[in-house]
């Protein structure tokens, strides 16, 4: 998705433009541009189709300003061309705009903008906003209130950025597009996402929706729309600069799998006692769920996954549960009651999908609670609740280390619930094997064979994930972070429906990977039997290799875990196995075709 920074210092600030650019690039892009503030009354605006080195060519070391906005482009409206790069400007190039999401009424403004003789260079629906901040500025309005009304026209979900003139000023706003303020020592920093500034400084503010915001060298404004200052509390982000880089990884996916060992230990850190069987989540008092009586997980893709395999963890202590995806969630119309708690599963917590469904759930007057990596993300401030995952920043676009600390955080929380509601506590077993999963993961990084067996079927025509119960959800992710990464078809299937269609698919080109650490491991075992009984090369996930020595050609073991916990083991080998086939058919690993890392639109 679309990326802004801006800058506001009182040095040359066109390298950390740039190189901000560079740390947002994980978000996907197809064109970048700048636009700095330099003296004259138009900034100067350098923008391109291609990449961000494209752009730093282009501006080639001859742009100088203390005082600038820039963009990374996801093409929606109008296709990725020079003209249609971001910022846009008005007619007589004064003021320079960048936007992040959808002005859902473009149209009808362009047409009456058009009509009142502006002319437009591009084909996007950003490009009404620097006419309208023009209109007003032509009618007398100073360049703040000009900016407040331009945006008062607009309908839609933006993150908006703009410089009017030669003012050292960056004027910026947002409604359902994420925002947040950098407060450096001598310099502001206004981005999308925390880790395009993160190397400058940790501390931030977060705008909300309805905001408006000017930055100056002397300092920042925060206002209500109808002008009410504001007194925002700076907040200090925990994340390292180190991890938000790639480090000795050849990419960040690779980085990320490895760092789940870490990740987990922070999701649990400070949570779990196994030698008391203590749990205690400092976000919730003891007790705070008791009258919960039933769940419904949202999410999309990756995180829709965790919110499966969640529904299993509340089953499995007698807690009512369902998973929906966060884009069929409204039109399911599920039965809510103000008992009902409404998990948000995002990893961003900025995907439009489910910040709708959580507010159609907290229109229907649910409980929200939003499981999410990132602190003051718009999920986590706008439910009742917020658990975070502690994942540390992912910049892969494929999910990876967030699924693992999604499951178990939602393991955590289906604990948290069940004894908040009475129900028997599980065995010091699970806390036990909790506290063991980081070390377990470790020895599966160490040992693992998943290079082997990507490349030897790389080549093949389609890959088949199937699982049981928690381990059919695998299967899912593990299918889908297959297809998204190596671009080759891969479908999960509940390993007990391969006899009721998909076994017709099934040949000596389509590999059949089981996942069969879960409940039911019997049964997996024969539908692997069935798909290697039609000629399938046979891989099999599970911690005991010799019960499929006769029906698996290959094995990836994994480390013996609490039957709650396989999957997340399971799945790091399909994540590994996605990877290096990806790596052997050299695919651009952190950035697939298409893809963004938070989908910030409907
Ligand atoms: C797949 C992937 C996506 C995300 C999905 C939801 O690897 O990353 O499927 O899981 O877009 O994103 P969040 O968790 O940020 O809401």
């Amino acid at each position: 998705m679309c990326g802004i920074i801006a800058r506001v210092g009182s040095d040359n600030g066109v390298d950390e433009l740039l190189n901000s650019l560079s740390n947002l690039d994980y978000r996907g892009y197809d064109s970048a541009g700048l636009a700095v503030v330099n003296g004259d009354i138009r900034p100067t605006v350098v923008k391109c189709e291609g990449s961000i080195e494209d752009l730093g060519t282009r501006i080639d070391g001859r742009l100088a300003g203390s005082v600038g906005i820039g963009h990374t482009r996801w093409s929606t409206h109008g296709p990725p061309t020079d003209e249609n790069a971001h910022p846009h400007t008005c007619c007589d190039g004064r003021i320079a705009v960048v936007h992040n999401g959808i002005i859902e009424n473009h149209e009808s403004l362009r047409e009456r903008l058009v009509a009142a003789g502006h002319r437009f260079d591009s084909e996007t629906d950003t490009e009404v906003v620097p006419h309208l901040i023009e209109t007003y500025l032509k009618r007398g309005c100073d360049p703040e209130t000009a900016f407040r009304r331009a945006v008062g026209d607009l309908s839609g979900s933006y993150a908006i950025a703009a410089l009017i003139g030669d003012d050292d000023t960056v004027y910026a706003t947002r409604s359902g597009s994420p925002l947040v303020l950098g407060v450096g020592d001598d310099e502001y920093y206004l981005a999308s996402d925390v880790p395009a500034f993160l190397e400058y400084t940790d501390r931030v503010v977060y705008l909300e929706d309805g905001q408006l915001l000017t930055v100056d060298p002397e300092g920042y404004r925060l206002t209500t729309f109808d002008g009410r200052t504001l007194d925002p509390s700076v907040e200090t982000v925990n994340w390292d600069p180190e991890q938000a880089g790639k480090g000795a990884y050849d990419h960040f996916m690779l980085k990320e799998i490895y760092e789940q060992p870490h990740a987990l230990r922070q999701a649990i850190k400070g949570r779990v006692d196994p030698g008391t069987n203590e749990l205690s989540l400092e976000e919730f008092e003891e007790g705070a769920f008791a009258d919960v009586s039933d769940v419904q997980f949202v999410g999309c893709g990756t995180s829709y996954h965790a919110a499966l395999y969640g529904v299993h963890l509340c089953s499995n202590r007698g807690i009512p549960a369902a998973a929906y995806l966060a884009s069929e969630y409204a039109t399911s119309q599920p039965r809510i009651s103000e008992d009902t708690l409404v998990v948000g599963v995002t990893q961003s917590g900025e995907t439009a999908d489910t910040l709708n469904a959580l507010r159609e759930a907290d229109r229907a007057g649910a409980r929200t609670l939003a499981l999410t990596n990132v602190v003051g993300s718009t999920a986590a401030r706008e439910c009742d609740d917020a658990l975070l995952i502690r994942a540390g920043p992912e910049i892969g676009v494929a999910a990876t280390k967030t699924f693992s600390s999604q499951v178990v955080c939602l393991l955590l929380l289906a604990e948290r619930l069940a004894r908040d509601r009475g129900l028997d506590e599980s065995s010091s077993d699970l806390f036990a094997a909790l506290d063991a999963l980081p070390d377990a993961v470790q020895r599966l990084l160490d040992e693992t064979s998943a290079r082997s067996i990507a490349e030897r079927y790389s080549g093949a025509n389609s890959f088949f994930f199937i699982g049981r119960n928690t381990c059919f959800t695998v299967a899912l992710e593990g299918a889908l972070k297959f297809k998204e990464i190596t671009y080759e078809h891969a479908e999960g299937f509940a390993a007990g429906e391969l006899k009721h269609g998909p076994l017709a698919l099934v040949t000596p080109e389509t590999p059949a990977i089981g996942v069969l650490d879960g409940p039911d491991r019997e049964k997996t075992r024969h539908s692997l039997a069935e798909a290697r009984a039609r000629g399938a090369p046979v891989v099999a996930i599970t911690c005991d290799p010799e019960s499929v020595d006769d029906v698996a050609d290959h094995v990836l073991e994994v480390p013996r875990t609490h039957l709650e916990l396989a999957g997340v083991l399971a799945n790091v080998q399909l994540q590994l196995l996605s990877y290096h086939a990806a790596a052997m058919l050299s695919r651009p690993i952190d950035k697939p075709r298409n893809l963004a890392k938070s989908v910030t639109v409907e």
